[in-house]
């Protein structure tokens, strides 16, 4: 017997004339996107978002950390919803695919719903998370972490960037703050697709990851504090150079990583050195240290390796340094039942999959402490992402919005007639 709704196809033309649309907003330099968060770009991409939610049959809702939720009812007026979903912000350097593929993802599954006159018990809920990314105002995922009580709201508001202006100045400023108190829905199971971001899925020849966990991050933001003065005239033995200290510390972090091999990662995107000027030794260097590894304990072991090393460093040279945590979460198990809708779904449709370890933060690494969570990844080419040159092909998508549209759909109930 075929169950209702067993053979349903997304509509791969229609989900990828999308991605192409959202992507002439916040254009990048190099073909990819520059859509920050809570900027006009992200403004004009919520707005677009929206209008296509609405035509699609759906009701709005906006949080007050401005994260969006388009409804389609479902035939029970009790049953908890269903959630699917992403962000619509991008690196300022950033793909067409990373987060959006999720956020339009969900939305062709409701657009096929209609096409096909599919009815569920449950509702399903589209949604984009405000600041997955955390470039602009860290940390990464704020929206979802306030979402799932993991920050407070005032906190999340007094985020600043690098000029000073704060999260929930910038998200009222660009007319994205709802009234809807954060955190205050319920669901029955949030599905995010997402791009692998990683080489494995397309080394392996398979069509879709399963994600069962998510590997933990560790953001520390470092300051070190020397002396600005002439880069001609200064003494060598007078210097108290900033930016030296950082390339020390800098050359540990990537130690300390290795060390931990295969299992862990290391790096420092984020670095600037003040006054940066060429003719100045700099008497302030702020960078901030990205650690991750699927093992918590070795999250500890690198950000205590890296207090110690930086402070010897700096003590050697007389300078002065400080440290900040600035992001972070535990490595994640994703939820049994969600994990095997996704992996039956893809088994169902015929596509080769494998089980995955997620590289990178996601807003479901957060949203799965409140709700029963699960994630579909398909290939990206080269594993690139974060990068303008991030490329995915359309047959991709469509395979990764057809899974997440059946895993969906089972957990969500189609009712019959
Ligand atoms: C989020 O994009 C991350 O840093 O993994
Ligand atoms: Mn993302
Ligand atoms: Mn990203």
């Amino acid at each position: 017997m075929t169950a209702p709704g067993q053979n349903m196809k997304v509509d791969g033309d229609r989900l990828w004339d999308s991605l192409m649309e959202m992507a002439k907003i916040g254009p990048g330099v190099a073909g990819g996107n520059n859509r920050q968060t809570v900027t006009d770009a992200d403004g004009e991409g919520r707005a677009l978002f929206q209008s296509w939610c609405e035509a699609a049959g759906c009701t709005m809702g906006l949080d007050q950390m401005g994260n969006m939720f388009a409804r389609r009812e479902g035939t029970d007026p009790d049953a908890l919803p269903v959630y699917v979903g992403s962000h619509l912000d991008t690196q300022p350097t950033g793909g067409k695919y990373d987060g959006v593929l999720g956020v339009l993802g969900g939305l062709e599954i409701i657009r096929t719903l209609n096409d096909l006159d599919i009815r569920t018990r449950h509702p399903i809920v589209v949604t984009n998370w405000t600041n997955e990314e955390g470039t602009r105002f860290a940390p990464a995922m704020l929206s979802s972490g306030v979402f799932a009580g993991v920050h407070t709201q005032d906190w999340a508001y007094a985020r600043e960037d690098a000029q000073g202006k704060s999260f929930g100045d910038e998200l009222e400023r660009i007319g994205w703050k709802g009234s809807e108190e954060v955190g205050a829905r319920k669901m029955k199971a949030f599905f995010e697709l997402h791009i692998e971001q990683g080489p494995i899925l397309e080394a392996e020849g398979k069509d879709i990851g399963v994600v069962t966990h998510g590997q933990g991050l560790s953001w520390t933001q470092v300051t070190v504090t020397g002396k600005d003065s002439h880069t001609g005239s200064t003494p060598m033995p007078m210097r108290k150079n900033a930016g030296l200290g950082m390339a020390r510390i800098l050359e540990s972090v990537d130690e300390i990583a290795w060390s931990h091999k295969p299992h862990a990662v290391g790096a420092a995107g984020h670095i600037e050195v003040h006054p940066n000027s060429r003719n100045v030794i700099p008497g302030k260097a702020i960078f901030t240290v990205d650690f991750r590894s699927p093992d918590l304990a070795v999250i500890e072991d690198m950000e205590a390796r890296l207090r110690d090393a930086a402070q010897k460093i700096c003590d050697d040279m007389g300078l002065e340094v400080a440290f900040e945590k600035v992001g972070g979460f535990d490595p994640v198990e994703f939820d049994e039942t969600c994990v095997a809708a996704v992996r039956n779904a893809a088994e169902r449709l015929g596509y080769s999959h494998m089980n995955l370890i997620s590289g990178a933060g996601h807003d479901a690494c957060w949203i799965n402490r409140v709700a029963p969570t699960a994630m579909v990844m398909c290939p990206c080419v080269d594993g690139l992402s974060h990068n303008e040159a991030e490329e995915i092909s359309k047959a991709w998508a469509a395979a990764g919005a057809e899974v997440l549209l059946h895993a969906v759909v089972e957990t969500a109930e189609v009712t019959e007639g």
